[in-house]
């Protein structure tokens, strides 16, 4: 059994996102999809409940991927259930800087946490929750990006 972590704000997710999830599900036999707060990140649009329930419903037909939530640092999160190994997706060498840092503090405070990077489908590389929510917000098209359940979701929001 060799069971993967991919942790993430997810606010919301986007097919970017579905796509490292369902490619780490193929690699692994099950993987636990981690919604985190990023302190960087503080004004999310969707509560950490809202974005499992958008996550939980986005792979409701994939048995070996579930969803969990967990406030505090990755590496508590790590040691307290025994998952070690974290799926991190690459979208482009932008990315490579933070990801390093985080992957090498995490394991500074963490010996035995491994962090394992996929690199998102060249047609999802410029693709982030943020520029989806941006778009949104200015009434441009988010098909492309998220999938039917999500864009509904995020109108909701935006009527309020
Ligand atoms: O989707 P994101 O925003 O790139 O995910 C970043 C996330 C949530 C994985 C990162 O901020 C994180 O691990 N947060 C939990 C707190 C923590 O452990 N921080 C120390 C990272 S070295």
């Amino acid at each position: 059994m060799s069971v993967a972590v991919y942790p993430g704000t997810f606010d919301p997710i986007t097919y970017g996102h579905i796509d490292v999830a369902e490619r780490a599900a193929k690699v692994f036999s099950d993987l636990i999809i981690l919604v985190m707060n990023n302190p960087g990140k503080s004004n999310a649009m969707f509560s950490v409940e809202e974005r499992v329930s958008l996550i939980q419903n986005v792979f409701s037909n994939i048995s070996n991927i579930c969803v969990a939530s967990y406030r505090g640092l990755l590496v508590d999160y790590a040691r307290l259930t025994g998952h070690n190994v974290i799926i991190r997706g690459l979208r482009a060498v932008s990315d490579f800087e933070y990801e390093m840092t985080m992957a090498a503090a995490n394991r500074r405070m963490y010996d035995s946490f491994e962090t394992f990077f996929l690199m998102t489908d060249t047609k999802y590389s410029f693709i982030s929750s943020s520029l989806v929510k941006e778009i949104a917000i200015n009434g441009g098209k988010i098909d492309p990006w998220v999938p039917e359940s999500v864009k509904q979701e995020i109108y909701k929001k935006l009527e309020k």
